[in-house]
């Protein structure tokens, strides 16, 4: 953290971070920080940064391998996966090529692991190209960890690229035409893949990616999202004050997670500002009773 204090762009995030992690020393000075910090940090959310956006690729790691642990013993991702299937049940009985979606800010791919065991059991056969991206090396770390066991067994095979545009799309989709499942990580910021034609890819989807975006880059980003895909699928966990203390109680020991967890629910939307900004031609949905979290599905017309 000192290799940053004198940075212009980290000087405010450094401070926050420092702040916190010294708050961690003992419960009372976390319930004070909690009590009368935290507030203040939420009215300002959108300068917020969680430890997993600065450059440190260890801490990057251990945040998203324990982010995926969460996800598994927290069913967290139920609502996005059960969506994802049902798309992917009826793109198959739609397509010829092979089908290939989009994940941005993959993370460690919890999501797409629990998706492939669940297409595995269900039988389905049609050649699929889940493709994850994100910029954070640490992401594809975790990712071909978790996915090893999948590819030994034959399951799936898996590709790292650091760019995609339609050549490359095209390329990718003659060479999974003979295999089930296909993982591309691609090592890119999002908004590069704004150069692909307008509907390249099947689906698009994020999770627990919106908080991490200022309110310029959340509109760009469904601006990106409505011209690559006819459907963008997304969750993220909603702000909620029971959902801080309770997380503050189970996560206590792990301080890593703590700041990602707490910094998160601080940046994420409550509620009532969820439902007041109804997107047109979006469903959105509401899931979890400790952690509440929700899903929103979005189809273009036409
Ligand atoms: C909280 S993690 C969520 C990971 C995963 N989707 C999940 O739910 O477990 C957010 C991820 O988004 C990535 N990310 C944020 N902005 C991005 C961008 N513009 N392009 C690519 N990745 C981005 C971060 O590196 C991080 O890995």
């Amino acid at each position: 953290m000192k290799s940053l204090e004198s940075h212009p762009g980290y000087k405010e995030a450094v401070k926050q971070n420092t702040e916190f992690f010294r708050a961690l020393r003992c419960p009372f000075s976390y319930a004070w920080w909690l009590v009368f910090r935290a507030p203040k940090l939420r009215r300002n959310r959108t300068r917020i940064v969680e430890l997993l956006d600065l450059p440190f690729p260890r801490w990057q790691k251990m945040v998203l391998e324990t982010l995926s642990w969460f996800e598994v013993w927290m069913h967290a991702l139920e609502p996005i996966k059960n969506q994802i299937i049902q798309e992917l049940e009826s793109l198959r009985k739609a397509r010829k090529e092979p089908i290939a979606i989009a994940s941005i800010g993959c993370g460690g791919m919890e999501l797409e692991r629990q998706i492939i065991y669940q297409l595995v059991r269900k039988r389905f056969n049609f050649p699929l190209i889940f493709i994850g991206i994100d910029y954070a090396p640490a992401s594809f770390e975790v990712a071909n960890a978790k996915l090893k066991n999948l590819e030994s067994r034959g399951l799936l095979q898996i590709k790292t690229i650091s760019h995609l545009g339609i050549e490359e799309l095209n390329a990718l989709k003659a060479q999974a035409a003979s295999h089930r499942f296909t993982v591309v990580l691609l090592k890119a910021d999002a908004f590069d893949l704004k150069e692909l034609p307008s509907n390249s890819l099947d689906l698009i989807y994020h999770t627990r990616l919106r908080h991490h975006l200022t309110a310029a880059e959340g509109r760009e980003m469904d601006k990106l999202t409505a011209h690559l895909a006819q459907k963008l699928v997304e969750l993220d966990d909603l702000f909620t004050i029971r959902g801080t203390i309770i997380t503050s109680i189970f996560a206590w020991r792990f301080p890593a997670v703590l700041n990602g967890a707490i910094f998160s629910y601080l940046k994420d939307c409550c509620k009532k500002e969820l439902t007041s900004q109804q997107k047109l031609g979006c469903n959105l949905g509401l899931h979890g009773r400790v952690f509440s979290c929700y899903l929103r599905v979005c189809a273009k017309a036409g």
